[in-house]
């Protein structure tokens, strides 16, 4: 199986394990490193709502807890009509890591769309400001 359909599945098959009991709105993700290998995220809600962390950042964070820092592309997942963008935060946070990385969204029928971050996160704010 191609990397890319593999890391689309472990998404969809991420989104079963979403916490999402305020919103029911369930998100899969999954992000492959330069190696190859993949991490699964969901997003995971709160009573206090704003402590909510989105799929994409449960999925870097595992990753980055586990040593990893080289990144190539985040498939996200959602049983829904419509493509789930990242948001603005995500978007943040994946970029300190690779600004270039692909972002595959999956919907609901198994629909793919395909951008490049830098496209969702132009003149960011980023590591290479600090210098
Ligand atoms: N959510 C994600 O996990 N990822 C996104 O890209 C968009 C939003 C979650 C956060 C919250 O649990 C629910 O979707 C509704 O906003």
């Amino acid at each position: 199986m191609k990397q890319i359909e593999k890391l689309i599945k472990h998404a969809q098959q991420a989104a079963k394990f979403a916490y999402a009991p305020y919103s029911k709105f369930k998100v899969g993700a999954a992000i492959l490193t330069h190696k190859g290998k993949i991490y699964t995220g969901a997003n995971i809600e709160n009573a206090s709502y704003g402590l909510t962390v989105c799929a994409e950042r449960v999925a870097l964070y595992k990753a980055v807890s586990q040593g990893e820092k080289k990144f190539n592309t985040i498939a996200i997942y959602t049983n829904t009509k419509d493509f789930t963008m990242p948001c603005g935060a995500c978007r943040q946070v994946l970029a300190e890591f690779n600004l270039h990385m692909y972002i595959v969204l999956i919907n609901r029928k198994g629909a793919i769309k395909q951008f490049s971050l830098s496209a969702l996160l132009p003149y960011s704010f980023n590591k290479n400001s600090l210098k």
